[in-house]
């Protein structure tokens, strides 16, 4: 038997792009698309990637602080109280949430650690977790590894991919044990409104289930809708773990920062074992981000970036033939319903090869029929739509055959 014989059978399964085929956007080929000159990456969710956006006052903040003696030394893997206490005021202003700075927050090295960590210890073989889908890959990918079983649970486009607790309730089981959402939903951009929402609070607490909601995506929502957070719901905060970030939000996910809310009995235990699972975040990137937290205006640029795109973006595609593209509700991503024009495989790959546009195909997130488009890369509006005149031909020439 080799080493690779007694590895857990979801990770031996999984390919980094070493060996064999890989179609993941961040490992493999697509990586390497980055660095090609004719090609537009538009597969990783990271504000105005690969170009230059850090605030002048983030670089001149991150220059100070680097100088600094405890710059080269651990942060407890708590986190840094002064920024705790920042994102407990953030939490009552922004989320509904009155917590305990030194009780209810921990800082993780970016939300895909906080996402692992925050479903970890609930987690062993057999388990089920229903899950929303479409919705983000590590969902999936984290109950594999931990040997729970992700059960799908289909969002449709026409309800506007909101939750149908019938959906949920005819998946339960016995071995049910925990929801997760992604909220909004990446890669739908869906913002989950106040009946889904309270549906769904019903159903958890009413199966006595646990609730983990990514938050990853809260920032930038459009069009005046409510923004929920699910554990400022009536009987939500006492089972939910919330996962957040300031990658996308602040367009800092180069310091990798992201930080998880929980009550205290569930806290206490992620604070005994955060050394051991996602160690601690870097000393001067928790300090940094203190800067933007408490400035209200850091995201104004993102924010207005992306609401011009969206529209942009929309009005180039809505000219293709079989294929309807609803307008981004949060963020800086376009999930489209390709199903007609051959799936997301297929057509993610003609992108690739005639129009040179890298897109991710929907599988990932659970859903073959689509694909997903990040606009919100690069810092010239005009290089995202010039990409995007080019996706729209190759998306008419394929509705044509
Ligand atoms: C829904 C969602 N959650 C979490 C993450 C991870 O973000 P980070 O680890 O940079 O905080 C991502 C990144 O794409 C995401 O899309």
């Amino acid at each position: 038997m080799s080493a690779l014989d007694k590895m857990n059978e979801a990770l031996r399964n999984l390919s980094g792009g070493l060996i064999g085929e890989n179609t993941k956007a961040d490992v493999g080929d697509a990586m390497a698309a980055f660095g090609g000159e004719d090609y537009d990456m538009m597969a990783w969710a990271d504000p105005f990637m690969p170009d230059f956006s850090m605030k002048p006052k983030m670089v001149e903040k991150l220059c100070e602080l680097i100088k600094a003696p405890a710059a080269a030394h651990y942060t407890a893997p708590v986190g840094n109280s002064e920024l705790k206490q920042a994102i407990a005021r953030k939490l009552k202003r922004k989320n509904d949430l009155e917590v305990n700075a030194n009780s209810n927050i921990i800082i993780t090295p970016g939300s895909d650690a906080g996402l692992f960590f925050a479903m970890a210890p609930f987690l062993g073989k057999g388990d089920e977790v229903l899950i929303p889908c479409p919705s983000y890959p590590n969902n999936f990918q984290n109950c594999e590894i931990m040997g729970a079983v992700p059960v799908k649970v289909p969002l449709k486009a026409e309800n506007g991919y909101q939750l149908e607790i019938a959906e949920f309730e005819s998946r339960l089981t016995e071995k049910t044990k925990m929801v997760v959402l992604t909220h909004p939903n990446n890669p739908t951009t869906t913002v989950f409104n106040e009946k889904s929402l309270n549906d769904l609070r019903d159903f958890i607490v009413k199966n006595d289930l646990v609730l983990i909601v990514d938050q990853a995506f809260e920032d930038h929502i459009y069009d005046g809708r409510k923004f929920i957070t699910p554990a400022s719901l009536e009987g939500l905060w006492e089972r939910t773990v919330s996962v957040f970030s300031v990658s996308k939000g602040f367009g800092l996910s180069g310091l990798r920062v992201g930080y998880n809310v929980a009550p205290t009995q569930l806290m206490d235990k992620y604070y005994a074992s955060a050394v051991a699972i996602v160690g601690a975040a870097s000393t001067i990137a928790q300090q940094a981000v203190i800067e933007a937290f408490e400035d209200p205006q850091y995201m104004d640029e993102f924010y207005a970036a992306f609401e011009r795109r969206r529209r942009v973006v929309c009005e180039i595609l809505s000219e293709v033939p079989d294929i309807k593209v609803d307008m981004p509700e949060s963020g800086f991503l376009l999930w489209i319903d390709v199903g007609r024009l051959g799936g997301g495989a297929e057509v993610s790959r003609v992108l690739a090869q005639q129009a040179h546009v890298i897109v991710n195909d929907g599988a990932g997130y659970g859903a073959p029929e689509g694909i997903r488009i990040v606009i919100g890369v690069y810092r010239d509006d005009e290089r995202v739509y010039a990409a995007m005149r080019k996706v729209a031909a190759c998306l008419t020439e394929l509705a044509k055959r």
